[in-house]
């Protein structure tokens, strides 16, 4: 493994990134802009942290691993080339290997206005090909600003079609998930995994929460808000998605290692994702770009 001081160290640009070791000595990137600041892990391509005018955006867990081969509870993991658990053998690692895989940061750029930009990659090894048998190039954006913009593009450098499913798993930081509401998913499909995959609607309201909550809605390009009483609301676009999953364990969670000791009020998952009938088929040589752009504002 190279450490961040190496392998990003290059790409370090004064007062806009920095690379060096993070938490639990995992190499990481910090970036600067303007009215933000993020901290990239590169195991999974982890955005950690994004806060905005001195909100924090994103939540993590206090209790979350950093360390080798196990995913970040909480920031934004990259799921890839399966979402939940793998379709066909349930041996393999729930929500693939992108978010396990240490990534390398291939480009740092700062935008004319003030924004900051890392470009990071992860094609295929042995490693992942013991998982998944394809060659292919993953190159994700991360753009730091008053916005946070994140963009997935998938290259298929194998000679063959492949199918995959992916997501954007990002935990956005709230005062209470038991106050809070999220619009834009209203007459919407969804499988409820916690009612075996059961296929529902969403009536014309807006989604409240009130007990443990896993839901993929299928076929919705929209973008969500969420609506906080008190840290304000955050706006979730993208493009490239065909499905929204919206999830928080509640107090199962105070069973999980990494998300323990009371913290599930803290957050909801709502992530810009392709999963279920939304898989994406790829040509050989072609490339299919996800993006979501998470816009807090009060
Ligand atoms: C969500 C899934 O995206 O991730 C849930 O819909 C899953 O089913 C959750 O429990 C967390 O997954 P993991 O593997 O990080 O514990």
């Amino acid at each position: 493994m190279q450490s961040g001081s190496t392998q990003g160290g290059r790409f370090e640009i004064p007062g806009a990134v920095s690379c060096g070791a993070g938490e639990g000595g995992l190499p990481c990137a910090r970036l600067t802009a303007a009215e933000a600041e993020a901290e990239i892990c590169l195991l999974g391509a982890t955005v950690t942290r994004y806060d905005a005018g001195g909100r924090k955006v994103l939540f993590c867990s206090e209790t979350s691993k950093f360390a080798s081969g196990k995913a970040i509870r909480g920031g934004v993991p990259v799921i890839f080339p399966w979402f939940g658990p793998h379709p066909t053998d349930a041996a393999l690692p729930q929500h693939g290997f992108a978010r396990t895989s240490e990534w390398l940061v291939t480009e740092a750029r700062r935008t004319g206005d003030g924004d900051v930009v890392v470009v990071l990659e992860l094609t295929a090894s042995d490693a992942t090909r013991a998982l998944w048998p394809h060659d292919f190039l993953l190159r994700y954006t991360v753009s730091v600003g008053s916005r946070l913009m994140l963009t997935l593009e998938v290259v298929n450098r194998s000679g063959e079609p492949f199918q995959f499913t992916e997501a954007f798993h990002t935990y956005l930081a709230v005062s209470d998930v038991r106050n809070i509401r999220i619009t834009g998913l209203e007459n919407t499909e969804y499988a409820d995994k916690v009612a075996g995959m059961a296929r529902k609607r969403l009536p014309h309201a807006p989604l409240t929460l009130f007990g443990e909550t896993d839901r993929v809605f299928v076929n919705t390009a929209a973008a969500c808000t969420l609506h906080d009483p008190e840290y304000g609301d955050i706006h979730v676009s993208k493009s490239g998605s065909r499905s929204t999953v919206v999830w928080n364990p509640w107090d199962k969670a105070d069973s999980m290692a990494d998300l323990g000791g009371g913290q599930w009020p803290g957050f909801v998952c709502i992530e810009t994702a392709n999963a279920l009938e939304n898989a994406v088929t790829l040509a050989a040589g072609a490339s299919h770009r996800m993006t979501a752009i998470i816009d807090p504002h009060e």
